[in-house]
C-alpha cells in the first residue's frame, strides 16, 4: 500500500528553528506500507517502481503526512471533566474530578467512554497515548480492549489511590497491587498494548500503596510508571506535610522505586534544584502539560531550564485532558509556545513538532513510533494546513517554508487540519465521517 503527499519525519532532536539536518522531508513523496509497517519513503518519481497492479494508492498529494502524534499524559475517565470552571487542582480534583471518576466503575459506561475516548483522539490525529483509568480495574480493561479492537497502541494505567478521595474511588495498597499485576499479565505486550503502573499521586497514595506499586515496577522493568509531580503548590505542601522524613517530592517516589528511566513525571513545574539533579540522573521523563497548567492555574513549565541546563532532563509534550483544554496536539503546542514566551524562552515549530511524534515516542522508549522510515509502525496523520479560511488566508501570504508552515499550523490548528489517520496502515475513513 501506498501513501502519497508531503511527508515529515525527524531523524534527532532539532536544535532549533532552521536545524533542517534533523528531518527528513520530502515535497512529493511516497510512503510505502506492508503488513502495518512502513518498508520504504521515496520520491514519487519512483513510484512506477514500488507501485503497480494491485498496489493501493491513497493519494494524498500536498497534504502533509506526518508520524501518528503521541500523547504522553491523559486521562480516559476526565472527558467529561474537561471545561470545568474556576478551581486550582486540588478543588479541581475533589469538586469535579473525582465524581466523574466514579461512574467507571461500571463497565458498560466504560466501554461507551472508550469508544468516544479513542474516536476523539483519532479526530485529533493522535494515535497512541498514554492514560490513566480510573481507579477501577474494568475502566483499564475498557480502553484497554477498545484500543485492542482498533489496532492502536495505548498505554493504560489503572489508577491506584487508597487515601484522600471519596471512598467510591479508593483502593487499597493490595488492590491495587494485585490489579496492575492481572492487568500486566493479560495486556502487557497483548498485541500493541501496554500497561503502565499508575500511582495517581503522593496525596492519594499511602506509604503501603506506594511500596507496593514500587515492588511491581521493580518486578516488571519494561512497564512505564506514570505519576503527578510538583504541580501546584498547594499540592506540594501538603506533600510535605504527608511525607516530612523525605527530602522533597521527588524524593517520595524515589523512595519507593519509582523514579528511573521508565518514569514519566506530570507537570514537574516547581522543582527545587536537587529534584533536576535527580530527575537528570535517574533519566526520569518531565511531561509538560501547558494547556491544563494554564487552565489549572498551575504555573509555567521551565522548558529551556529543563532541557538545556547543567542537569539535562528529558522532556515530553501531552494535553493532561481534562486539567487539559483540547485534546488536539497541534493546539497544545501552541499553548507550549505561550507558556515559553511568557518565560522568554523560544519553542520552534520543528521541536514542538519533533515532540509530538518522534520526541515522545523517545520518551516512552518506543523507537517504532513516531517516525515515518522502514521498519516504524504505520501510524500517520495526514493534515491540511489550509483547512480553515484564516490559516489558507495566513499561508497565503507565507514564503512557502515548511517551518513556516509548521509554526501555522500549530498556532491556528485543530482537529479541523485532520484530513485522514492511518493505524498501522489502515486508513480510518476520518474522511467520510468528518462535518
Ligand atoms: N494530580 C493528581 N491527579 C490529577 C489529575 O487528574 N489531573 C491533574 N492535572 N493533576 C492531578
Ligand atoms: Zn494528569
Amino acid at each position: 500500500m501506498l501513501v502519497r503527499g508531503r511527508v515529515l519525519s525527524f531523524k534527532r532532536r532539532p536544535q532549533g528553528a532552521g536545524d533542517a539536518a534533523a528531518y527528513t522531508y520530502l515535497e512529493d513523496g511516497v510512503v510505502v506500507i506492508d503488513a502495518g509497517r512502513v518498508t520504504e519513503v521515496v520520491d514519487a518519481g519512483e513510484i512506477g517502481r514500488v507501485g503497480g497492479k494491485g498496489v493501493v494508492l491513497h493519494d494524498f498529494s500536498g497534504k502533509l503526512i506526518l508520524p501518528g502524534f503521541i500523547d504522553t499524559h491523559i486521562h480516559f475517565p476526565q472527558t467529561q471533566v474537561i471545561a470545568s470552571y474556576g478551581e486550582q487542582l486540588l478543588e479541581w480534583l475533589t469538586r469535579y474530578t473525582f465524581p466523574a471518576e466514579s461512574r467507571y466503575g461500571d463497565p458498560a459506561f466504560a466501554a461507551a467512554q472508550a469508544r468516544f475516548f479513542i474516536d476523539e483522539l483519532l479526530r485529533n490525529g493522535t494515535t497512541t497515548a498514554v492514560c490513566y483509568g480510573s481507579v477501577h480495574k474494568g475502566s483499564a480493561e475498557a480502553l484497554l480492549a477498545e484500543s485492542e479492537r482498533r489496532g492502536t497502541a495505548m498505554f493504560v494505567g489503572k489508577t491506584a489511590m487508597d487515601r484522600n478521595a471519596p471512598p467510591e474511588v479508593l483502593d487499597s495498597a493490595r488492590s491495587a497491587h494485585d490489579d496492575t499485576a492481572a492487568l500486566i499479565a493479560a495486556w502487557h505486550g497483548r498485541g500493541r498494548q501496554k500497561v503502565v503502573i499508575t500511582p495517581r499521586f503522593a496525596i492519594t497514595s499511602t506509604p503501603e500503596q506506594l511500596e507496593a506499586l514500587g515492588s511491581l515496577a521493580e518486578a516488571h522493568p519494561d512497564c512505564l510508571v506514570q505519576t503527578h509531580l510538583s504541580e501546584n503548590l498547594e499540592e506540594i505542601a501538603t506533600v510535605r506535610r504527608l511525607f516530612p522524613e523525605r527530602a522533597d517530592y521527588l524524593d517520595v517516589y524515589d523512595h519507593y522505586g519509582l523514579v528511573g528511566p521508565n518514569s514519566l513525571m506530570g507537570h514537574a513545574i516547581h522543582l527545587t534544584p536537587r529534584e533536576v539533579r535527580r530527575m537528570s540522573e535517574s533519566g526520569a521523563v518531565a511531561v509538560f502539560c501547558p494547556t491544563s497548567n494554564l487552565f489549572i492555574g498551575s504555573g509555567l513549565f521551565d522548558y529551556k531550564g529543563l532541557e538545556g541546563g547543567p542537569h539535562p532532563v528529558r522532556l515530553a509534550l501531552a494535553t493532561d485532558v481534562g486539567g487539559g483544554t483540547s485534546y488536539s496536539m497541534l493546539a497544545t503546542a501552541a499553548e507550549a509556545y505561550k507558556v515559553m514566551q511568557l518565560r522568554g524562552q523560544k519553542l520552534s515549530a520543528i521541536e514542538a513538532f519533533h515532540l509530538m511524534t518522534r520526541g515522545n515516542a523517545e520518551a516512552l522508549g518506543e523507537p517504532d513510533l513516531g517516525r515515518i522510515a522502514p521498519g516504524a509502525h504505520a501510524d500517520l496523520v495526514v493534515l491540511d494546513s489550509t483547512a480553515t479560511p484564516a490559516m489558507a488566508h495566513r499561508l497565503a501570504a507565507g514564503n512557502g517554508d515548511i517551518e513556516e508552515e509548521l509554526f501555522v499550523l500549530m498556532t491556528l490548528g485543530s482537529e479541523r487540519n485532520v484530513c485522514e489517520v492511518f493505524i498501522g496502515g489502515r486508513p480510518q475513513g476520518l474522511q467520510q465521517t468528518a462535518g
